[in-house]
């Protein structure tokens, strides 16, 4: 998911073609916003950390592009590609390196798991956007 500091700062067309130019297929995508209810629903597991209500009011200020991307180990690489968490932290030429303004307001997410992938790929896509 592309978060609103990188679709705000124009920054969704190099995103997206460094996640292709790394050989990602983009199997869904769509450009949408969140109420704080749904960014609370999203980071559920996150609900006890002090940076939850942040994190809500942030994820839902402006438009993010959710996407379900596909590859051979794609959870591992993509995290790979996108980097740390704390763009400061992050190596060189990874996305929040790139692209992220700071470790609230970091570009992108990637799922850390394929159970969560799933979960988080139904939470914005229909079957049918899904498989269509
Ligand atoms: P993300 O990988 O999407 O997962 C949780 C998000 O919470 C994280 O990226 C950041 O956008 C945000 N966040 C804000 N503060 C922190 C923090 N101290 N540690 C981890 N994540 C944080």
């Amino acid at each position: 998911m592309i978060k609103p500091d990188a679709v705000t700062d124009g920054f969704s067309g190099p995103i997206i073609q460094q996640i292709e130019d790394a050989g990602f297929r983009i199997v869904a995508i769509k450009k949408t916003k969140l109420s704080p209810e749904d960014a609370g629903r999203f980071y559920a597991v996150h609900a006890e950390r002090p940076f939850f209500q942040s994190l809500c009011d942030y994820m839902s200020s402006s438009h993010i592009i959710p996407m379900v991307l596909e590859k051979e180990n794609a959870v591992e690489e993509f995290r790979t590609l996108i980097g740390s968490t704390n763009p400061a932290q992050a190596a060189e030429g990874t996305i929040r390196k790139r692209f992220a303004r700071s470790l609230e307001s970091n570009a992108i997410h990637g799922s850390d798991s394929d159970e969560n992938a799933a979960i988080e790929s139904n939470f914005f896509f229909t079957e049918q956007e899904l498989n269509g």
